[in-house]
């Protein structure tokens, strides 16, 4: 019998997330990306899931990962951190996918300074995840694998 191969998740990560552990603890907890991302990989193992992750302070290395994403992922799992608010590029990139996407945040975003209530992509993802800590991302990806289970 043939294996299936394992469909595969895209996590990304925006700018500063790479500090994630030291950056802001009160708001973002201790727990480093690395530890984010390691824990990502083992709970999308046991789900059947291989799960890729990508950080990167530069717009236009996200926008390039997202193009990169098309027609390879089955799912996208992304925290824009401060482009979220800003970034109509990485809004057009996410257009061209045809794939379930969920828009994480550590902190709620809601209930910070007021230009963070401002998502450039929220109205383009299938789900939000915001206010949930590191573990919103956990949560995420059980959703994903909820979502695409074949
Ligand atoms: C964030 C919220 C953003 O407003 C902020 O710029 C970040 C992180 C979060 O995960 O809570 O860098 O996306």
């Amino acid at each position: 019998m043939q294996q299936k191969s394992p469909l595969k998740i895209l996590v990304i990560h925006g700018p500063n997330l790479n500090m994630l552990g030291t950056r802001e603890p009160e708001l973002y907890g201790k727990t480093t990306l690395d530890e984010i991302n390691k824990n990502l990989e083992t709970v999308g193992e046991a789900k059947g899931l291989s799960v890729e992750t990508f950080q990167s302070n530069h717009e236009g290395d996200i926008v390039d990962k997202i193009q990169q994403a098309i027609g390879t992922y089955s799912g996208l799992i992304i925290n824009p951190a401060a482009f979220t608010h800003t970034s109509i590029a990485i809004r057009d990139a996410l257009l061209l996918l045809d794939i379930p996407i969920i828009e994480v945040h550590i902190s709620n975003i809601e209930k910070r300074e007021s230009f963070r209530r401002t998502s450039m992509i929220a109205d383009i993802c299938t789900q939000r995840l915001s206010g949930f800590g590191v573990k919103g991302y956990t949560m995420a990806l059980e959703a994903m694998a909820k979502m695409i289970s074949q």
